[in-house]
C-alpha cells in the first residue's frame, strides 16, 4: 500500500469547526459505507474473472485492501467529527439495504465491457476524492485534504489496471468505439444512483430517528449539485472516460470542451 490510514493524524483536525457540517457529515459518511463494503464486490469480481489469475490476484491482494482502508480513512474521520452519530447501527442498516442489489446480475455481459464498467467507477472515485480534497481546503481541513488526496491517487492507480484488463480481454472482443461509448453511458448513469440514495437513506434514518421520505435525499442532491459545480475535476472526469476510446490527441483537444459544454447544458 502506498500509505496507511494509521498515519494520519487524526488528532489534527478541527473537529468543532466541522461539527455543523451536515452536507460534509453525510459525503463522507455515504463514500465510508460504500468503501468498507468492497469484499462483496471483490467476492462477485473474482467470480467474474476466475480464468485468468493474476487479475484474481490483483483484486485479492491489493484493489480489495485498498478500498476497505479508504472505508476505513473515512469511517475514522467521521467518528472524529461526529463521535455522537452511531456508525455501526447506520451501517448495518445500509447493508440490509444494499447488499441485495449487489449480485452477479448488474455485471456487465462480457469481460471486457465489465472492466470498462469498472474504469467508469474509478472514474467516479477518483474525481469524487479530488472534488472533496478541493473542498478540504475552502473548509481549512488539511487532514481531509490529504485523506481525500491518498484516496484519489488510488482510484486512479485502480483506473489504470482495469484498463489494461479491458485492453487485454479486448483483444478478442473487439469492441467498437459505438459499444464502447454505450457500455460507458450506460454505467456512468448508475454511478450517481442506487448505492449513493441507500446510504443517504440508512445514514439519515439513524441520524434523525425518523421515517425516511424521498424529498431529503431530493434536498440532499441540490446540495451536492452545488458542491459539484465548485469543486468537481470535469476535465479530469472526461479525459478518463474517453480514454477508452483511443481518440488522437487532436481529436481529444475539441472533444473535452464540447463534452464538457453538454454536460452544462445537461445539468451534470
Ligand atoms: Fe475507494
Ligand atoms: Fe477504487
Amino acid at each position: 500500500m502506498r500509505w496507511h490510514y494509521e498515519d494520519i493524524d487524526y488528532a489534527n483536525i478541527n473537529a468543532k469547526a466541522l461539527k455543523d457540517k451536515t452536507f460534509l457529515f453525510y459525503l463522507i459518511t455515504s463514500a465510508s459505507f460504500i468503501e468498507i463494503t468492497s469484499d462483496v464486490y471483490e467476492k462477485n469480481l473474482i467470480q467474474f474473472y476466475s480464468d485468468n489469475m493474476k487479475i484474481v490476484s490483483w483484486l485479492e491482494k491489493v484493489w480489495e485492501p485498498e478500498e476497505i482502508q479508504h472505508g476505513k480513512a473515512l469511517k475514522k474521520f467521521v467518528n472524529t467529527v461526529w463521535p455522537e452519530f452511531d456508525w455501526e447501527k447506520a451501517y448495518e442498516r445500509f447493508k440490509e439495504y444494499y447488499l441485495p442489489h449487489c449480485t452477479l446480475d448488474e455485471f456487465q455481459p462480457t469481460k471486457a465491457k465489465e472492466m470498462l464498467a469498472r474504469m467508469v467507477v474509478e472514474t467516479g472515485t477518483s474525481t469524487f476524492y479530488k472534488a472533496l480534497e478541493n473542498y478540504s481546503t475552502d473548509l481549512n481541513t488539511p487532514v481531509l485534504g490529504k485523506i481525500a488526496h491518498n484516496i484519489s491517487k488510488d482510484e486512479v492507480y485502480h483506473y489504470d489496471k482495469f484498463e489494461d484488463g479491458f485492453r487485454y480481454y479486448n483483444q478478442n472482443e473487439k469492441l467498437r468505439r459505438d459499444d464502447i461509448i454505450k457500455v460507458i453511458y450506460d454505467r456512468l448513469k448508475e454511478v450517481d444512483g442506487e448505492d449513493g440514495r441507500l446510504a443517504f437513506r440508512a445514514i439519515w434514518e439513524v441520524r434523525e430517528n425518523e421515517p425516511f421520505k424521498d424529498i431529503h435525499y431530493e434536498e440532499h442532491k441540490k446540495l451536492v449539485g452545488k458542491f459539484a459545480k465548485k469543486y468537481y475535476p470535469y476535465n479530469m472526469a472526461i479525459k478518463m472516460l474517453l480514454r477508452p476510446l483511443d481518440l488522437n490527441k487532436t481529436v481529444e483537444k475539441v472533444t473535452v470542451p464540447m463534452v464538457r459544454g453538454a454536460l452544462k447544458i445537461l445539468g451534470i
